[in-house]
C-alpha cells in the first residue's frame, strides 16, 4: 500500500487547533468519499466480492471502540433499514470476553480510524480463527485491521491529528450508507439510489453549519463552558448522536456529560436535574420529535438549562439551533456538527489542550 498524504493535511494552515480544522473539512471529506465510490456511470459503488460476501451472509455484527462505535449504531439504523439484514453493534472490549451467539454465518464490520486499537483487532483475530468473513472501514490504509480483514474500505478523510475525532465520524456514516445503499439495490429493496444526492445535501449542510460557528461558541459559553455536568438526550438516530455528543464534550471539555434516551431520563437520571443544569435534546426524527420535546420540558420544569438543536421542517421558533433539512437516513452527519463544535468552544474557554486531552491517547493498541 501506498498512503495518500497529502502534506497540506499534516499542516494547521491559518488554523489555532487541528480539531477545528478538521470539523471543517468535513464537507470536502464527504464530496471526496462521493467521488472515490462513484464509478464511471456516476453511480456510487463498492467492489463486488465485499457485496457477495454480505449477501450470503445473515447477520452483520459490528464491532469498534469509542467514536466508531457511536457510528456504528448509526451503521446499524442504515444497514438494517437499507439492507434488511439484522445487525447488532458491539463494544470490542466486551466482545472478546463476552462474545455473544453467533449466527450461522455471520459477516464482521470492523469499523476503526486507526485501523490498531488493539481492542478491535483482538476480535478479528478470533473471528479470523473461525474463518468467518471481515470488512475494515478504516482511514489508514495498511493498518493492521486492513491487513488482517477480509475486505477493507476507506475513508478518505485525510490524517486526523486531533485526539477527539470528528471527521472519521462523519466518514464512517457515509461510506456505511453508501455500503448499504449498493447492497439494497442488489438486493431489490431499493429502485433508485439517493445517496449520491443526499450525500452531497448533507455535505453543503454541514457547510452552512460551520459558517455559522460564531453563534455556537456563544451558546456554548453561555449554557456550557463553566457547568459542572451535562446531558444529551434524542430518541432513535438521535438518540445515537446523543451518546457521541456526550463523548465529545467530555473528552475536550473535562465536563462530566452523559447521553440519554430522551424517554429514559425520567427513570433515573432526572434525578440528577438541578437549577441550571445543561440539557440539550437532539431532534431530527418526525415520529419522535414532540416526545423528545417532552422530554426536554420535563428538564425544565425541574430547572434545567433547555438548548434544542432542530431540523428545518421540525424546529420551532424557540430552538436555539436550527440545521438544513436532510435525508432523515443522514441527519447524524449533520445534527453531530454544532455538538462537535459546542466541544470544541467549551475546551477553549476552559483553557484546555483541545487537541490533546489529558489521558487520552489517538490510538489505544494495549488491551
Ligand atoms: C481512542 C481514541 C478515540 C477513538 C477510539 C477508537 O480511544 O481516543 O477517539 O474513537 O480510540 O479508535 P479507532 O482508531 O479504532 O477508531
Amino acid at each position: 500500500y501506498t498512503a495518500e498524504i497529502d502534506l497540506d493535511d499534516l499542516e494547521k494552515g491559518t488554523y489555532p487547533y487541528y480539531m477545528l480544522k478538521e470539523i471543517d473539512e468535513q464537507p470536502a471529506v464527504l464530496r471526496k468519499l462521493l467521488l472515490k465510490y462513484q464509478n464511471e456511470a456516476n453511480q456510487l459503488t463498492i467492489d463486488q466480492k465485499i457485496v457477495d460476501s454480505i449477501l450470503e451472509s445473515d447477520r452483520v455484527y459490528i464491532v469498534a471502540a469509542g467514536t466508531s462505535y457511536h457510528a456504528g449504531l448509526v451503521g446499524k439504523e442504515l444497514i438494517e433499514k437499507m439492507t434488511h439484514i439484522p445487525t447488532e453493534v458491539h463494544v470490542s472490549s466486551e466482545f472478546g470476553y463476552n462474545t455473544p451467539i453467533l449466527s450461522e454465518k455471520p459477516f464482521f464490520i470492523f469499523l476503526s480510524q486507526s485501523g490498531e486499537t488493539a481492542d478491535s483487532r483482538q476480535v478479528l483475530v478470533k473471528t479470523n480463527a473461525l474463518g468467518y468473513p471481515s470488512l475494515t472501514i478504516t482511514n489508514v490504509p495498511g493498518s493492521t485491521l486492513s491487513r488482517e480483514s477480509t475486505f477493507t474500505l476507506l475513508l478518505h478523510a485525510g490524517p486526523e491529528i486531533a485526539v477527539a475525532s470528528t471527521k472519521a465520524y462523519t466518514a464512517q456514516i457515509a461510506v456505511l450508507a453508501i455500503f448499504s445503499e449498493v447492497v439494497g439495490i442488489q438486493k431489490g429493496l431499493i429502485k433508485h439510489g439517493v445517496m449520491l444526492r443526499d450525500i452531497g445535501i448533507a455535505a453543503n449542510a454541514i457547510q452552512s453549519i460551520v459558517d455559522d460557528k460564531e453563534s455556537i461558541e456563544e451558546l456554548a459559553s453561555e449554557y456550557l463552558s463553566t457547568s459542572r455536568n451535562a446531558f444529551y438526550i434524542g430518541r432513535g438516530m438521535d438518540y445515537h448522536v446523543a451518546l457521541e455528543a456526550a463523548l465529545k464534550l467530555k473528552e475536550v471539555s473535562y465536563i462530566q456529560t452523559e447521553g440519554f434516551a430522551a424517554g429514559e431520563l425520567k427513570h433515573g437520571t432526572i434525578a440528577l436535574i438541578e437549577e441550571q443544569t445543561p440539557v440539550i435534546a437532539l431532534i431530527t426524527e418526525k415520529s419522535v420529535a414532540g416526545h423528545t420535546r417532552g422530554n426536554l420540558q420535563e428538564t425544565k420544569a425541574r430547572g434545567a438549562h433547555t438548548l434544542a438543536i432542530s431540523m428545518e421542517g421540525l424546529n420551532r421558533p424557540e430552538d436555539q439551533i436550527v440545521i438544513p433539512h436532510v435525508n432523515p437516513l443522514l441527519s447524524s452527519l449533520a445534527i453531530v456538527i454544532p455538538t462537535q463544535l459546542l466541544a470544541y468552544y467549551c475546551s477553549l474557554h476552559r483553557g484546555n489542550d483541545v487537541d490533546k486531552p489529558r489521558n487520552l491517547a489517538k490510538s489505544v493498541t494495549v488491551e
